[in-house]
Parts: C-alpha cells; structure tokens; sequence
C-alpha cells in the first residue's frame, strides 16, 4: 500500500513529463488472460519524485502534447500551421445571427468546487448494482432489478425452456438471432456452450453472492445454430452439422477444434475466443470501476455512468491508481471531466451550464449491454493488445460521442438547480442496433412494430420517468431537455410531449405535414398502432403533431468521423492533389438500384438514381469530369474516398433513407456541397450561413444540373472555397482524446512526408484543435437560446 501511495503520487508529474505516452508504448502487448497489464514497467519508469496538485489531468498531458507537435510543426516547417484566431469577428466570420458574438461577449464566472451528494441506496443495492448518491437509487446491471437489485431481471433467449435451454429444436421450426442451441446467459441473451461439455459455461454455484461471475465462461454459441441433433435429424432453423458444434473434435469440446463459431462479443478475441480485452464503457468506468459490456461498475464511493461522481466525504487520493498501474490503455481514451475537478483547475466558466442525467439503466446501460455484437452502439472498441480503435462503421456513433462530450464538458454542472439545460441520454440509437436481437427490450412490451414505435416509446418512458422523479422537467416545461435523435428521419416521429424539448438530429425536414419516406420498413414512422398503453393512434401523440425539425429551438449537428475518414484533407495538413481538384462535380454512395432492391424508387426519394442515370445517358464522367455512382461506377479499388473529395470542386448532398452524412464528407474536404433536397435543411443551415460556401438545387431542377453548375464563374467558386477554410471545423467533433490524438498523428505524417515545406493551406491551423469544433458550435448557439427557454417565448 505505501509503494501504491508513492507511486500515486508521482503520477501527475509523469503525465507532465509525457512519460505517460512513452509507458504506453513501452509495454508490451502481450496480455494475461484477464486483459491486464503487469504493473512493474510503470514502477521501473519512475525514478524521480514530486508531489503533483491532484490526479489525472490529462488536460495537462494533452497540453505538453500539443506544445510538443507545435514544436515538431515549427521545427520542419515555421509556416505551416496559423495561430488560431482570437477575435470574435474571426472566429464567428460565416455565422447567422448574433448567438456567436454573444457567447464570446459574456463574462466568465469563477469555477468553484463541485457539488457532492451522499444519499444511501436501498440494501447498499445488494452489492451488484451501483448506489447514485445524488438520486439515493441502486443503478442495476442487466440481469438485475428492483429498488436494490435483488430481483431477477431477465432478457431470455428466444424460444427458451425453464433450464436456459432451448425449449425443443424440433418444436419450433423459427429461427432467431438470440435462438441458443447451447445455454443462455439470460441476463443479456448470449448464448455459451452447455455445460455438459468442455468448454461449456459453467454458473457459480447456487448460493453464490448475487452478480458472482461464472466458474467458467464458456466459448460463445451465439450464431451458431444446429443444422442436424445429436440423431442426425435436420434441424430447421440452424445450419451447422452438429458434431462441429458438439462433437468430440468440435467447437464446444476439443482444444483445438475443427469448427469455430464467431467471436463478436465485446472484448474477446482469438481463434478460441478465450482472447480477453478491455471493454467499451461510458469514458471507461474513469478508471474507477469494472467495465462489464458498457455497465460501469463503480468503485466503493464512486458513482455516475462513468463512475466519475465522487461521494461526498470519500477521499480523493484513491482516484486514478488503477487507472494508470492496471489499466494503462485507459489514459489514451478516457477524457478528462472538467465538472469533478476538486480543486477547479480549470478556473472559469461560461454558460451555458448543463446537468447531464444519469439515466435509468433500462433507458441508458442495459441497451449497451445486450448488444452481442461488440461492435454495436460504440465509436470505439479495444484491440487484443488492448490499443483502443474506432468501430468499423456504426452510422449512429454520434450518440456515445456526444454523451462523453458533454461528461466532459466544461459547460456541465453537478447541480441540476443552476442548470440552463438538461442533457438526456437516452441510448435510442444503440436501440436501433439492438432491436432485431431480442424480443426484450420493446416498447410496449408485447409490440414488435417498427422501429420508429419502440424508440418513440422509450423516450416517452424515460420523459416519464424523469418528471415523475426530479423537478426539473416540469420546471420549464421541458424545453430546457436536450434530445438526441440519431434515426434516419431524425426527430420526426418523437412523442409531443418530449418535443417542447431541443431536438439534435443529423436530419434537418422543417415541412409539415409530413410523412415517412424511408425505404426500410421497420423505420417507416407513419404507420399506425392502437395501443391500450395510450388512446387513440400513437400518429396522433407524435408525427402529427410536430415537424421534423425546428429551426428555431433545434439543431442539426454533424454525424461523428474520425479524422482518418478526412486524412487526405488540405485542412490536416495533406499535400493538394498533383492534378489540382480535377474531378469537376462527385458523388460515391449507394444506389440501391440492383433489380428487385427498390423498385418504387423511394430510397433517397429518387434523387441519387435519377441523377445517375443523367450521368449515364449524358456521359458526365468524359464529357465534365463529373464522377458519380456507386464504388464500381467511380474508382478503381485503389482509390480512396478522402483522396478522391481532396480532388473535387464539388460535392453532392443527397439523401439517403433520410440523413447521410454527405455534407461533413464535402466540407472537411474544402468541397463546395451541392445539395439537393427540398425542405431539408442541412448540418447548421439555421445558424451558419451555409449559402456563402454552398449550391443549393431544387429538385425539380434535377435535369439542369450540369448547367447550373457550368454557369457559377470561378470567382464565386473560389469565394466559396474561403469561406469553407473559415468554417470547417465546426463540421467534426474534436474533443475526444481519440480524435485529437489521430489529427496528430496525421498531421505529423503529412508533414514529415512533405520534408519540411509542406505548404500552409488556409484552415490547417484548426488541424489538431478542438476550439470551435461542433460541440463547442452546439453549446454557442445553446447560450443564446437561454433566455426563450427560461421564459418560454419559444
Ligand atoms: C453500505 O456499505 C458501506 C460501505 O461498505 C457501509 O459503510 C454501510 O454501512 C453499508 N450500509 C448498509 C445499509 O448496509
Ligand atoms: C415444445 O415447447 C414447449 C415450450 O414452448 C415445451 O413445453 C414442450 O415440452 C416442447 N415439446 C416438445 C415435444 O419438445
Ligand atoms: C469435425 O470432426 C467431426 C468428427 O468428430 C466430423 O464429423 C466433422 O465433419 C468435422 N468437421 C469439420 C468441419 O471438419
Ligand atoms: C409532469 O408532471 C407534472 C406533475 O406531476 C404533471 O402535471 C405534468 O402533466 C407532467 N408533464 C408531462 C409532459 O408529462
Ligand atoms: C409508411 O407507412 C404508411 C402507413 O402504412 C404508408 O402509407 C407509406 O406508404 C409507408 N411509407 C413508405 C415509404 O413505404
Ligand atoms: C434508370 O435507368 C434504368 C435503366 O434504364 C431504369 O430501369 C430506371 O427506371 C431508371 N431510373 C430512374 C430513376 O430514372
Ligand atoms: C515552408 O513552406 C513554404 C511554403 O508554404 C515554403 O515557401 C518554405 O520554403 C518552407 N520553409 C522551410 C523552412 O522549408
């Protein structure tokens, strides 16, 4: 314990010294079963002593960071990177209205200590769950319920008897992704080898502490379905023989098996899946809790979905040991929480101040937790090495981004009293991913309705949920509640009354009426449902009620890309194309128009096929330069769809079944975009002036196109070009550590690569910095609508 308190100690010292980033690379990725790391590099590594301030500020890391890429920048080339501005006018140059200025114009206020709370919880939550001190209530896990988490709270398999066995493989001929064959881990629906075999799951035994982890594990069963029984007899609603699964030299009983089954789950790897690494959680549990599968579970005197809320009378010195002596990939993910700092570091604020809920595990952690493919309702995921990495592709990322951003945020507050806003995270995009899983969960219960029903619903719960439990919904009718609606048609279908509320959707349609136009039935938001759990027709609680979108109280924001989907970028410091930008107009996306996938023509409302067959019939590729369709249609293999908007003067904003993020995907490129859908405004349309840097076509002038954009003189379009420097980075989100960190990275390869003369292209001086970036657009504009919201003068 007196070695632990000496090295904690030194921490804060190591990170200034960046020796925090040298101990990362240092260790070797070889990792103990238990996805931990020896402690002993870090213990070698220290050799000086030092008292530091307090733990984890990482913001001081990122700072010595910064100053040692600057240096690096200054060293191969003085002139490549701009200083940021500083004035107001600069920073606000193509912004509508006055909400910039005014944010920039308010008077800082001092930063005092936070907020502590010390409510108990029922039972201590019966050792599973975690207490809230501030809402004195047991934050269960998946598996567990009631007031102090003692009660079974189950998400059973499809089709399962009474001994987590499938109920009959011959009785019921459906299949179903949650359908086991093995035996089900019912809290969350996974499915393991039985127990009867090798590596088959093996429970703690009964009597056991609630939440004790199993004996054994088990290899996963989880789409892996019995095409034949133990007789040979076909199995209907499986496909694998079942001696690769069950026999003697298969998956669930040989050391090394002649079958394997997949191996997606969350932070298991290997041809065995017996591979462990760390899993994705809310800013990683803070380093103070046990992440299992996006349930944070908090350390004795910590709480908060990040297990970042402290107790009040807990000490502070326990923090950040684990962190940064078992976990040391942690620091190259987690994000430092300005609103916990004790004593504030950071030693001012400005509004506006927002209370971010913890909300009710049903709404929020549970939706994590029953995802069984790892890489569902995440941005990031862990390597075997544990080496955080982005997910491949998770349309919806948005949501865990955000919700991070504003735990971190500087504008958050501990005290829901002096709150201007209430961020509500409500997981309705990992819902998305997590729905056609399970029958649980479903809102209402006994309903499997599309989509667009059940993500209504839940926010209508957790709305209910809310104002049933605090003050503060009520107080301002809920116009002060912030809502994030990542569904292909935005906010469309929410409940009416969720919708006083601020919407954030990447789907701007401010028409109304209005119906669905999603090609994807499960989504389609216009379809009736009678249910005894409201009156009447729920179209009449939610679409009929409300546009999509409002200009005035919501906002569209960009959807979350990494910065190596823009690393060819001019604005990450990329070298301009040898040829200049050649491609005259380019549009790359799906078509949907293979014979039999969309025959009414609806997905993109006819817009992306309408304007491909132009380009066919009047060759726009030879004739303009102009590259549109699908991957096959527009480059070779090689090509690189960073590389490819680097080259093209314009960019196509099109539909898909309803947001696609096409207008980030031009801006970051210094892309003019050209958007065509009528009455859909884009990213920020309501609060940047996106008709300085953009060409807006209606479309009923689809077949005029090409002309439209011949006629724009090249005075215009290299106008447009500027006002793009000045903007772009309001169109990324840059406060993850992830994010920063890549920038970095990719600046420093461009530069290198350039041999120190890379050139200074205008706009690369926001390369590697957050200031301006999409949330800090997201909460300038918020400090503005402060005084309609307070007032209700909508
Ligand atoms: C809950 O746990 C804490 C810490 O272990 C302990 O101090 C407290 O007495 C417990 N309370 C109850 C009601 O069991
Ligand atoms: C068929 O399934 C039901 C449960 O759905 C079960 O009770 C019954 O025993 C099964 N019958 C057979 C013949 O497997
Ligand atoms: C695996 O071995 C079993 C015999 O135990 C055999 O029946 C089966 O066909 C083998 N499967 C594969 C994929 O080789
Ligand atoms: C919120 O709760 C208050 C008080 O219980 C109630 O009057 C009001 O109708 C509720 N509002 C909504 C939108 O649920
Ligand atoms: C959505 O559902 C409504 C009501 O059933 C239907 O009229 C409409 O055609 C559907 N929309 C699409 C795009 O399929
Ligand atoms: C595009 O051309 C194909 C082939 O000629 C045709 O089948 C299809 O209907 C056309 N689609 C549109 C939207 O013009
Ligand atoms: C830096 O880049 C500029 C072009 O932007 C070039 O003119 C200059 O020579 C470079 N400086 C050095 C030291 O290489």
């Amino acid at each position: 314990m007196v070695a632990e308190r000496i090295l904690f100690r030194l921490l804060p010292l190591v990170a200034l010294l960046g020796l925090a980033l040298r101990l990362r690379s240092s260790v070797s990725p070889a990792v103990s079963h238990h996805g931990l790391q020896e402690t002993s590099h870090f213990g070698q590594m220290v050799g000086v002593s030092g008292v530091g301030r307090s733990l984890l500020q990482d913001d001081e890391n990122d700072k010595h960071s910064e100053d040692e890429v600057a240096l690096l920048v200054m060293k191969l080339n003085r002139s490549s990177l701009l200083p940021l501005p500083v004035l107001s006018e600069q920073r606000c140059a193509p912004t509508k209205g006055v909400w910039c200025a005014q944010f920039h114009g308010q008077t800082p206020a001092p930063r005092y200590l936070p907020k502590y709370y010390n409510k108990p919880c029922p039972n201590n939550c019966s050792g599973v769950g975690v207490c809230h001190a501030e809402y004195g209530m047991c934050f269960c896990p998946a598996g567990y319920g009631g007031p102090d988490c003692a009660a079974p709270r189950k998400r059973p398999c499809a089709h399962m008897g009474t001994d987590k066995r499938d109920a009959g493989w011959h009785n019921l001929t459906t299949w179903s992704h949650t359908r086991c064959a093995g035996v089900c881990d019912d809290d969350i629906a996974m499915c393991y080898c039985p127990p009867d075999t090798k590596y088959g799951r093996k429970e703690a035994p009964p009597g056991s502490p609630l939440g004790s982890p199993p004996l054994q594990a088990g290899r996963p069963l989880f789409m892996c379905t019995p095409g034949t029984d133990s007789e040979g007899r076909k199995v209907e609603w499986g496909g694998t023989p079942f001696p690769d699964m069950f026999g003697p030299a298969g998956w669930c009983n040989a050391d090394k098996p002649n079958f394997t089954c997949p191996c997606r789950l969350d932070g298991l790897h290997g041809p065995l899946c017996d591979v462990v690494s760390e899993q994705v959680c809310p800013n990683q549990c803070s380093g103070r809790g046990r992440c299992n599968q996006g349930f944070c579970a908090c350390q004795q005197g910590w709480y908060g979905v990040d297990c970042a809320l402290r107790r009040e009378g807990v000490a502070a010195e326990e923090q950040g040991l684990e962190l940064l002596t078992k976990q040391p990939w942690l620091p190259a993910v987690r994000t430092h929480i300005v609103a916990t700092e004790d004593p504030p570091l950071t030693p001012v604020r400005r509004r506006p101040y927002v209370y971010v809920y913890d909300m009710k595990p049903e709404y929020g952690s549970d939706l994590l937790q029953y995802r069984i493919e790892g890489s569902h309702c995440v941005y990031r995921t862990f390597k075997t090495d544990n080496t955080p990495d982005w997910v491949g592709y998770n349309a919806y990322s948005t949501e865990p981004v955000l919700h991070e951003l504003f735990l971190a945020s500087e504008h958050r507050t501990l005290d829901p009293e002096e709150a201007d806003f209430f961020f509500v995270p409500v997981n309705v995009g990992c819902m998305l991913d997590v729905y056609g899983w399970n029958e649980v969960p479903r809102w209402p219960k006994d309903v499997h309705g599309p989509r667009s029903h059940g993500l209504s619903l839940m926010q209508r719960e957790a709305q209910r949920w809310l104002n049933a439990t605090f003050p503060w919904f009520a107080r301002r009718g809920g116009r002060d509640h912030i809502w994030f609606n990542p569904h292909d048609e935005g906010a469309c279908y929410v409940w009416k009354d969720v919708w006083p509320g601020v919407m954030l959707s990447h789907w701007g349609r401010t028409d109304f009426p209005h119906l669905s136009h999603t090609a994807y039935g499960q989504d389609n938001y216009s379809m009736s449902l009678q249910h005894p759990e409201h009156p009447g027709d729920w179209l009449d609680h939610t679409s009929r009620t409300h546009p999509c979108f409002d200009p005035k109280k919501d906002l569209v924001i960009p959807a979350f890309k990494p910065p190596r989907h823009y690393h060819k970028s001019p604005y990450l410091g990329a070298p301009p194309p040898a040829a200049g930008r050649d491609i005259f107009a380019f549009f790359m996306g799906d078509l949907r128009m293979q014979p039999g996938r969309d025959p009414d023509c609806i997905y993109s409302r006819c817009i992306r096929q309408t304007l491909y067959n132009l380009s066919i019939s009047n060759h726009w590729k030879e004739a303009h330069a102009i590259w549109y369709g699908e991957r096959k249609d527009v480059a070779g293999s090689g090509e690189d769809y960073s590389e490819l908007l680097a080259r093209s003067t314009f960019c196509f904003v099109l539909p898909g079944d309803g947001w696609s993020p096409r207008l980030e995907d031009a801006v970051l490129h210094g892309c003019i975009p050209v958007i065509i859908m009528d009455d859909v405004q884009v990213v920020f349309e309501s609060i940047i002036d996106v008709e300085q840097f953009s060409v807006r076509i209606l479309q009923r002038d689809i077949p005029n196109v090409v002309d439209i954009l011949k006629r724009i003189p090249p005075t215009t379009v290299k106008t447009m070009q500027e006002k793009l420097h000045k903007v772009w980075h309001r169109f990324r989100f840059l406060g993850l550590r992830m994010a920063r960190a890549e920038a970095r990275k990719l600046l420093e390869a461009h530069q290198e690569r350039a041999g120190g003369s890379a050139p200074r292209h205008p706009g690369a001086e926001y390369s590697i910095h957050a200031q301006d970036d999409a949330f800090d657009t997201l909460m300038q504009w918020l400090y503005s609508r402060i005084p309609s919201v307070h007032s209700g003068s909508g």
